[in-house]
Order: C-alpha cells, then sequence, then structure tokens
C-alpha cells in the first residue's frame, strides 16, 4: 500500500490516502505542540518512538477485545490504518489527577482517583477543545447516545488493559486521550497511543515521562520518550 495523496495534517501527524479507499497511512513527526498551538516545538525522533508504541499497543488492545483501525507498521514513520470517519469527540480517562483535573477542580497533582474519571472534550482548534458531556455531543450531532455509551465501555475496557500493561513496566498510567471513528458500521479506536496523548508517571521515582517534559520545560524530553519506547518494546 502507498501514500497516494495528502488528506489531512494535524499536528503530530500526515494522513495520506492510499490507492485503496478503505485504508490510509499515519506518518508521525517529530513536531510537537502544546496548549493547543501556543507552543510548537520538536522532539528529536519522536515521530519514530511514537509510531513504534502505537504499533504496540495497538495490536494488544486489539488482542484483548478493543476493535482498532490499526492494520500494519510499515515504516518507522507509517502506520498502515483502516479509513475512519473520525468522531470529534476526545475521550480523556484518568486515575490520578494531574494536568487540566488539577486545574479546572482544584484536585492536588497525584491524588489517586478511587474510580476513573472519563471526560469528553469537542475536538475543536479553533474553540480550544472545550469539556463538555454527553447532550452537548448529542445536541452537536457529533454522535448518538447509544454510540457516546460504546465510546466509554471502550475507554473503561483501554484504561483497565493499559494500566495493567504499564504497571508491569514499571509506569503509573495518571492518564491519557482517545480518539474513536466510523469504518462501515463499527467504531474504531483510531489516532495513537503514545507519550504525547498520555501521562505516565515513573511507578518508583514519579518522574514525568511524557509530554509535559515538553510542555513545561523540564528537559530531558527525547530521553523520557526512548525510555518509554524501551519500556514498551523491551528493547534497547
Ligand atoms: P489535560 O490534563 O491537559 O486535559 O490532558 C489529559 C490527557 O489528555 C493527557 O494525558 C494529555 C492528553 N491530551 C491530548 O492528547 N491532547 C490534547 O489536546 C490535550 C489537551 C490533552
Amino acid at each position: 500500500m502507498k501514500k497516494e495523496r495528502l488528506l489531512h495534517e494535524g499536528k503530530a501527524k500526515k494522513v495520506f490516502l492510499t490507492e485503496d479507499a478503505n485504508f490510509v497511512i499515519q506518518e508521525f513527526k517529530d513536531d510537537a505542540t502544546a496548549f493547543n498551538n501556543k507552543k510548537k516545538g520538536s522532539i528529536v525522533n519522536k515521530g519514530v518512538v511514537n509510531n513504534a508504541i502505537s504499533c504496540k499497543l495497538f495490536p494488544y488492545l486489539q488482542e484483548n477485545g478493543v476493535p482498532t483501525h490499526f492494520v500494519e507498521k510499515l515504516s518507522d514513520r507509517d502506520m498502515l490504518c483502516k479509513y475512519l470517519d473520525i468522531i470529534k469527540i476526545e475521550v480523556v480517562v484518568r486515575n490520578v489527577a494531574a494536568g487540566s483535573l488539577v486545574r479546572r477542580y482544584g484536585f492536588s497533582e497525584g491524588a489517586v482517583l478511587d474510580d476513573p474519571i472519563i471526560e469528553l472534550y469537542l475536538k475543536d482548534d479553533d474553540l480550544d477543545d472545550p469539556l463538555m458531556n454527553e447532550h452537548h455531543a448529542i445536541a452537536l450531532g457529533l454522535a448518538s447516545y447509544s454510540e457516546i455509551e460504546i465510546l466509554q465501555a471502550y475507554a473503561a475496557r483501554i484504561n483497565s488493559l493499559l494500566k495493567e500493561f504499564f504497571a508491569q513496566r514499571k509506569l503509573r498510567l495518571v492518564d491519557f486521550k482517545l480518539e474513536f471513528g466510523r469504518h462501515g458500521e463499527e467504531i474504531l479506536l483510531g489516532d495513537e497511543i503514545s507519550p504525547d496523548t498520555c501521562r505516565f508517571w515513573d511507578l518508583d521515582t514519579g518522574e514525568k515521562m511524557d509530554k509535559d517534559r515538553f510542555r513545561f520545560d523540564l528537559g530531558g524530553v527525547e530521553d523520557a520518550y526512548a525510555e518509554v519506547r524501551h519500556r514498551v518494546l523491551g528493547e534497547d
């Protein structure tokens, strides 16, 4: 399968159409943005690392009953995926208070949430991805109530699977963001799962191992991403 035409260029990836309308190729870039594009930069080799991590996690989820868009890893930066009509809802799952949960509601950073919190955000950069509930999503025509129930059920299942996966690799899964899309009659998990879209804290030291190092100029960004890849893939 080959890249035929650029379909969409996002902040971290390009999506290309292929000769078969059922498939696209996601190309992972090194570009990094934060706070909805207000901070811009680049993380050396990020595209390669995030593709490698995603290409391990999507099959793991797939094998455990979560349907995804993943087909195969084509190269260092390229992933072959099923074409998705993206649902403009970002689903965030939180196990530990961090980021906007702390800012918005006054939780202490690091507070453990007894039950995971699932949040919905409108995927719209011009509006700064506002937090919303299912009533907003339905009123906006983004999805039906039963589809939103499916997204939330998948999000909870993905959280259980990933929490366990990362704990075995000495990483605490603090929170993460998911995107879904429609492929024919099916709803599939799309996008990527990587240190760009998750918060990981080292289980022993609490050290931040994700894009927060870039967001808040903590240094050691490339090393943190490489370490997550190492733990996920179990390679050097
Ligand atoms: P937040 O605490 O900033 O709301 O982020 C929650 C999680 O979602 C965190 O793991 C980072 C991820 N995330 C994205 O992947 N894309 C985004 O645009 C935002 C705001 C967060």
